[in-house]
């Protein structure tokens, strides 16, 4: 699904030259559910931008689902993103003046998907995320766990075959990470490739693989209950 080669980010900061990502080799799969770790500063941010077609390679190649994302144009990259990649943020990033189900729509809104079944879409997703009773809620009536699965139902109704999730936990306490985690866990079982970001490793222990950055680079790349780093996968 996702294959990068010596994929490259700098960013000028003042004199330094700061490099987010330093040839960055990495593959995941249909199905895969990753989980990046790494200190402050490493790059996983950048790496997760890049991969949502949210930012270009200074150098390198990224290639998702056979397509070179260098070579596409704002539109085409775009309609890739709406099409292919689900968001989700540690702040949820919903709009407050629009209920839970305006804010799952959101990304329909200029697509040619038929207003009713995009509302029967929502409900149904909204629904099997436990919400059914808050669909007319707003955002501020809502608890952190709420929101980020009205976050995520937003990220999933195009059913995009990738979700990107950048500490989809940071906001929360731990009984809703938990909770939010079983979703992850429930969703990938379902064959939903996800990657995410974290900073806790008992959030990254629900991923069947783990990536550790350092400085821009990959330092270890592990299959759960396996030792040996997977070299091969990168
Ligand atoms: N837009 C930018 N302009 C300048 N420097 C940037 C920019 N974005 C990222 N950087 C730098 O690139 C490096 C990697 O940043 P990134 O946000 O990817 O780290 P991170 O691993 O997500 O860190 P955190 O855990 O704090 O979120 C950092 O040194 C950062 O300062
Ligand atoms: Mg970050």
């Amino acid at each position: 699904m996702i294959r990068t080669s010596d994929l490259c980010r700098r960013f000028h900061v003042g004199d330094t030259l700061v490099h987010a990502l330093d040839h960055v080799d990495l593959s995941i799969d249909k199905g895969d559910f990753v989980a990046v770790m790494g200190p402050s500063g490493s790059g996983k941010s950048t790496l997760m931008n890049m991969l949502g077609c949210l930012d270009t390679p200074d150098e390198g190649s990224y290639r998702l689902i056979g397509q070179e994302v260098a070579e596409l144009d704002d539109t085409a990259l775009s309609r890739t993103r709406n099409r292919h990649i689900g968001f989700v943020f540690q702040s949820f990033h919903l709009l407050p003046r629009l209920t839970a189900l305006q804010n799952v729509l959101l990304p329909l809104r200029f697509s040619d998907v038929d207003p009713m079944l995009a509302q029967d879409r929502g409900k149904r997703l909204l629904d099997r995320l436990g919400l059914s009773d808050r669909m007319d809620h707003r955002p501020n009536q809502l608890s952190g766990g709420q929101r980020q699965r009205v976050a995520i139902a937003r990220a999933l109704i195009n059913e995009p075959p990738l979700l990107l999730a950048d500490e989809p936990t940071g906001n929360l306490d731990s009984k809703t990470s938990v909770e939010i985690m079983e979703l992850f866990t429930e969703l990938n079982d379902g064959g939903q490739t996800i990657l995410m970001v974290t900073h806790e490793e008992e959030i990254a222990a629900y991923a069947k693989r783990l990536i550790r950055m350092r400085d821009g680079k990959i330092e270890q790349d592990t299959v759960r209950n396996e030792q040996a780093p997977m070299e091969a996968r990168h």
